[in-house]
């Protein structure tokens, strides 16, 4: 496959519908108004030389290399700058434009270092390709005067270089940094010669507020910067359009390789998703694909204690195989189970899912979705009938507010969040509701204009004040209610929201959050034009996480705010595939689509097909599956691309259900935590070595190519599962990714129009793909509810039983820091640990007073369940009362110390209220110490199966 070269355009298109016809050189052109003339230009085949332009940015009009003649004007515009009028005859080519732009572009090169042959950026720079463009063959000012040919260069960077000698200073940085990323992070320094990019206030790239999202990497015309990756290997040579496998954003990306080996990940223009922009995860942190520590081998041990033994891949499957139908002949059928991926593709988690129930022969399967966003999916298809958001992301260009929830998209949807900014930036207003003052509360050029910082644990009764303002005043939106919901629910639901105990003032006392800022928010929200609403795991990790979810469900309705552009509910997803995992039927309870399992018309669909009787019984959720594991009746399960020790709640539960099975497989790339108590490792490969799709939080399936070959020896996780299922005597035949979604096509409705030649040829598409939605559905409920009239429901709140005491005085709530993801198994094994190489403590000044404690001091912090030691950084980020730390290390922890409370509907874990004490530390806890001895263990005996590689290391 060639290099993709995407066409740049100089400037971006016009959204207008009015059309424009001009001449440019003889040529006649319609374009929409607006449109520039480089642009129109380029449409209609010709390229105006330019350096300044971009079209991922607006038009600017500094190096004046894009000139061009109109007629009846006096002068030579730049292109890039002037729109197109009707009539308008552009000329671009003739001698005195020539002549000019041959001057331009000899002042440029006469203060440049003259090293083409050895720079990274030979054959792939614009300064170069302009030059030769524009006709320049010598330099008549010479290269002696006064130049920057001396600047020093910022390697401070990880991933990327400023050579600032070989800058022309278009400012295409500054401007992708402001408008594109957000951040604001350059600036240009000084005046006429003496003007220069700064990072901050002069500082290098690393310490200044740069986030390393890499748009200006892109932005860059020449290699003043450039990816260090280039640097290394050399201009990339061939190309291959791939979906990021971090978060639920679902960016594309280019990615860039040089034979087997990758050079680079760039963000791809055509993105639906991501329209061209990334962020340091996607962009930069995909070493660990080749990090030393991943197993390559398959290995088995018949007890945790023992050595592992690295077999060939036919032994470690027949082994899991054979053991799994010991322990089913001894035990019974649903003494095993299996645990799909969110970080695996579709096709991946759907084959698993099809393991379970077809080959184990019951439904105790489940994801990790189960301890992020099930309330979701409960709340979502009860009130609206879809258990999916209700809109794109190009939406939020049409809002007016936006309600972000229990979310910070700044560093956990980072492009997401640089579109909502820049949203905010041209007028619209932001409500932010979070116990700490995120990102989103106020950066460079946005505020939110409410920021309603409430006690962890009391989302629902927050929401349903603002319901309870929003109807005594009157400002629900009549005319949608009367045509699009329920009014009986509706009517009781009124009764149920105006009672006392759902005022501001009463909600202020559970809340803290003032009555004031409560009524100015709800009338906010319901007046000021299209209002959407965004939330996270804030929302849902709750004992309430899905009276939350209903409850906002309810505020949309009760607006209008749903089925049109610039509205709706949108859960922002966690992991890259967490949508498409539960859409591929991941849980217990549920076929894929959604159907219950005891659905026969659904179920005989399914057993038709894979010639197996499939149990119409729920099967057991993750927690069940370790309560049983405990009592003894649970021995045996799957466990594909998660880490369940690290990400579920309460880990000494976790770690005691693991080590009481019988047979413990884990599929995945490194040995991480959960592999310390498995008996069969399956070496997993990465997104870039396999083809599937994800599903992102806009319900869109894209496609994820192959760019490598798999280094386990060739298997994708898929073919690894298809291995088992065969092993287990369920046949499984597929021989490539392509036809397992034609089976998902089959047998469920809202794929039915999904295949991979439809993607290839649409990029990518929203799911309901079907016959009455053959374009896909990029909004949803549009002229009515999914099931039929929208459910209004009564959200009562109900306090948490985890409460605050005298032993416990302090809330703990959890989250994520950018250059984190997750549990941190991929990022801790990239350079991105430069920003976050320790999850830290993040405690309220007064309470740390009182506490003795000092920044970066050890802390302990002791909830009902457990106790860990991490440092404490005191920041009035966290209100006072309320502590806040990640989870990206696995040596603190924070899992440990949640409790075993969970949502009402769903058993979705409460990570986000834990009562904790905090206290200065004098050593490490017991299962700090515990878990270090398991880890060095662990690694030994790795070491010993890998000839010492891992115990070198
Ligand atoms: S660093 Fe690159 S993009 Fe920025 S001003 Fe210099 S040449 Fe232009
Ligand atoms: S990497 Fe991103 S945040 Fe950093 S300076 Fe460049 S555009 Fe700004
Ligand atoms: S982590 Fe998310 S926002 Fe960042 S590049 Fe990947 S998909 Fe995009
Ligand atoms: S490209 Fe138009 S002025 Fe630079």
């Amino acid at each position: 496959m060639p290099l993709i070269d995407e066409i740049d355009y100089g400037t971006p298109a016009s959204a207008s519908e009015a059309m424009v016809t001009l001449s440019i050189d003889g040529v006649s052109v319609t374009v929409p108004e607006g449109t520039s003339v480089m642009r129109a230009a380029m449409q209609a085949g010709t390229q105006i030389p330019k350096l300044c332009a971009t079209d991922m940015l607006d038009a600017f009009g500094s190096c004046r290399l894009c000139l061009v003649e109109i007629e009846g004007r006096v002068g030579t515009p730049a292109s890039c700058t002037t729109p197109v009028a009707p009539g308008m005859k552009v000329t671009t080519q003739n001698d005195r434009l020539a002549k000019l732009r041959r001057g331009v572009m000899e002042l440029y090169i006469s203060d440049h270092p003259l090293d083409c042959l050895t720079c990274p950026a030979n054959g792939n720079c614009e300064l170069q390709d302009m030059a030769g463009a524009v006709g320049l063959r010598e330099v008549r000012y010479g290269y002696e005067g006064e130049n920057h040919l001396k600047q020093q260069k910022d390697e401070s960077n990880p991933y990327f270089t400023f050579d600032a000698s070989k800058c022309i200073v278009c400012s295409r940085c500054v401007r992708a940094c402001e408008e594109v990323q957000g951040t604001f992070a350059l600036t240009i320094q000084a005046r006429g010669f003496d003007s220069k990019v700064s990072a901050g206030m002069a500082e290098n790239f690393l310490d200044s507020e740069c986030v390393s999202c890499g748009a200006c990497v892109q932005a860059c015309p020449t290699a003043t910067l450039m990816e260090k990756s280039v640097i290394e290997i050399g201009q990339p040579e061939h190309s291959v359009v791939t979906t990021c496998a971090y978060c639920g954003v679902g960016c594309s990306f280019k990615a860039e390789m040089r034979g087997e080996e990758l050079v680079r990940m760039v963000p791809y223009k055509d993105g639906q998703a991501n329209r061209g922009h990334s962020c340091v995860k996607g962009r930069f942190a995909w070493g660990y694909a080749n990090h030393r520590e991943r197993i390559l081998k398959p290995m088995i041990r018949e007890s945790i204690d023992q050595p592992w033994r690295e077999v060939s891949w036919e032994e470690a499957i027949a082994y899991a195989a054979a053991e799994f139908k010991r322990i089913q002949a001894k035990y019974g059928q649903g003494s095993i189970g299996g645990i799909t991926s969110s970080r695996c593709t579709n096709e991946e988690t759907y084959l698993v899912q099809k393991l379970v129930r077809g080959g184990f022969g019951n439904n105790n399967v489940d994801t990790c979705a189960r301890v992020c966003h099930s309330p979701t999916g409960y709340g979502l298809s009860k009130t609206y009938g879809t258990s999916a958001g209700t809109q794109n992301f190009d939406s939020v260009e049409h809002t007016d507010v936006a309600v972000v929830i229990g979310a910070n998209p700044a560093v956990a949807h980072p492009v997401f969040a640089s579109r909502l900014k820049k949203r905010l930036r041209q007028g619209a207003k932001l409500i932010v509701i979070d116990p700490r003052r995120t990102e989103m509360v106020k950066s460079a050029h946005i505020e939110a204009a409410y920021h309603l910082a409430l006690r962890p644990g009391t989302n629902a009764a927050v929401m349903n004040a603002l319901a309870h303002v929003i109807v005594s005043e009157g400002l629900q939106n009549e005319q949608f209610i009367r045509e699009r919901c329920d009014l009986d629910a509706f009517q009781h639901w009124v009764d149920f929201v105006l009672q006392p105990e759902n005022s501001p003032e009463a909600v202020e006392k559970i809340s803290g959050v003032p009555a004031e800022t409560i009524r100015g928010a709800a009338r906010l929200y319901a007046t000021g034009g299209n209002g959407a609403i965004y939330y996270g795991l804030g929302v849902t990790e709750h004992s309430q996480g899905t009276t939350t979810v209903i409850a906002i469900a309810n505020l949309a309705m009760l607006t209008g705010n749903i089925g049109r552009e610039g509205v709706g509910v949108n859960p922002l997803r966690g992991q890259n595939n967490v949508q498409g995992a539960c859409d591929m039927g991941s849980f217990p309870h549920e076929l894929p689509g959604y159907r219950h399992m005891s659905d026969d018309a659904t179920r005989a669909i399914f057993e038709d097909l894979w010639g197996r009787t499939l149990d119409p019984e729920p099967g057991l959720r993750i927690p069940n599956m370790l309560d049983a594991a405990v009592d003894g009746s649970f021995k045996g399960i799957y466990v594909q691309g998660e880490d369940i020790v690290q990400s579920d709640p309460n880990t000494q539960h976790v770690a005691a259900g693991l080590k009481a099975m019988e047979c413990v497989v884990v599929q995945d790339l490194f040995l991480n935590e959960t592999a310390n108590y498995a008996h069969v490792f399956l070496p997993g490969s990465t997104f870039l070595e396999k083809d599937g799709t994800f599903t992102n939080a806009e319900r869109r399936i894209n496609r994820v190519r192959r760019v490598m070959t798999p280094k386990n020896g060739g298997y994708a996780d898929w073919q690894i599962t298809m291995m088992l299922s065969n092993a287990m005597g369920f046949p499984m035949t597929y021989k490539h990714p392509a036809e397992i979604m034609d089976e998902v096509a089959r047998t469920t409705p809202g794929f039915a129009g999904v295949s991979y030649d439809y993607l290839e040829k649409m990029g990518s598409v929203q799911w309901p793909c079907n016959e009455k939605a053959p374009l896909g559905t990029p909004i949803v409920h549009v002229d009515g509810f999914v099931r039929g009239k929208g459910n209004f429901m009564i959200t009562a709140y109900v306090p948490t039983d985890e409460k605050s005491t005298a032993r416990f005085p302090l809330l703990l709530t959890t989250g994520r820091i950018l250059s984190q993801y997750n549990v941190g198994a991929q990022t801790r094994r990239t350079e991105n640990v430069v920003w976050h190489d320790e999850d830290v403590l993040e405690i309220h000044p007064h309470d740390a007073e009182q506490r003795g404690i000092r920044d970066g001091v050890w802390v302990k912090l002791q909830s009902r369940a457990g106790e860990t030691t991490l440092r404490a950084l005191i920041t009035d980020r966290v209100a006072p009362g309320v502590v806040y730390t990640t989870f990206h290390h696995p040596n603190t922890q924070a899992n440990v110390i949640t409790t075993d409370f969970s949502d009402w509907a769903t058993n979705c874990p409460e990570y986000k209220v834990t009562a904790v004490q905090v206290g200065l530390s004098n050593g490490p806890s017991e299962w700090q110490t515990e878990y270090r001895g398991m880890t060095e263990k662990s690694r030994r005996i790795a070491g010993k199966a890998t000839g010492g590689k891992e115990a070198a290391e």
